[in-house]
């Protein structure tokens, strides 16, 4: 069945249900704005759990959204390289500084009223520098449902007071 056809019929069986509910906006479906892939994705991700400690917590707000009313892919990677910046620095006792980020895919969007939950997870130690995963979950807006949006690794480089590579100290 194509799949617009498909949100129809989910459109249409959901339509006396609450307009927000298990994280699944039924308004924007029906509006055609979501499709039932969405909805299947949204409660199959249910069962995802993040990889690290929760390093950042913090509210999606309107300033940051883009001309979708999404929010910015560059404000979730800001709030990534700041708490892999703090897992950095306290791994490595001091200051560090970014220097590598690998590839990105962004699985899902950020909307106004989520909440961003970041994790850090420290792994390989060079002799300056750290590989960090970092991953980025959404709490949807007054709801449990806790979304994976993106990961990355980061690298960063412990630097002293000039800004120079240092050795990251035995742990
Ligand atoms: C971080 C910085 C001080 C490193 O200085 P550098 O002279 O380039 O450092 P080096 O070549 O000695 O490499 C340092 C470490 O980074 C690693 N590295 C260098 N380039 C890398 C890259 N592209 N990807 C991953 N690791 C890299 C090296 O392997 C080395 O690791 P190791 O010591 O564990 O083996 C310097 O590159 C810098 O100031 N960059 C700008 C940082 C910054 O401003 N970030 C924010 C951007 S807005």
């Amino acid at each position: 069945m194509p799949r617009i056809q498909t949100a129809t019929l989910q459109a249409r069986r959901f339509a006396s249900r609450p307009a927000l509910s298990h994280g699944v906006d039924y308004a924007a479906l029906m509006k055609g704005r979501m499709c039932a892939g969405d909805y299947r994705e949204n409660i199959m991700t249910e069962q995802d759990t993040p990889r690290g400690a929760l390093t950042v917590r913090i509210s999606a707000m309107p300033a940051d959204t883009n001309a979708n009313g999404d929010i910015f892919g560059g404000w979730v990677m800001s709030c990534m390289d700041q708490a892999g910046g703090i897992a950095g620095v306290e791994r490595a006792r001091g200051r560090v500084a970014t220097i590598a980020v690998d590839a990105m895919h962004f699985i899902r969007p950020v909307r106004v009223g989520d909440v961003l939950e970041v994790y850090t997870e420290v792994g390989r130690i060079g002799r300056t520098s750290m590989k960090i995963h970092v991953e980025a979950w959404a709490r949807r807006f007054q709801t449990s449902i806790h979304e994976k949006v993106t990961d990355a690794n980061f690298t960063f480089v412990a630097i002293d007071d000039s800004g120079r590579p240092r050795p990251v100290p035995a742990a």
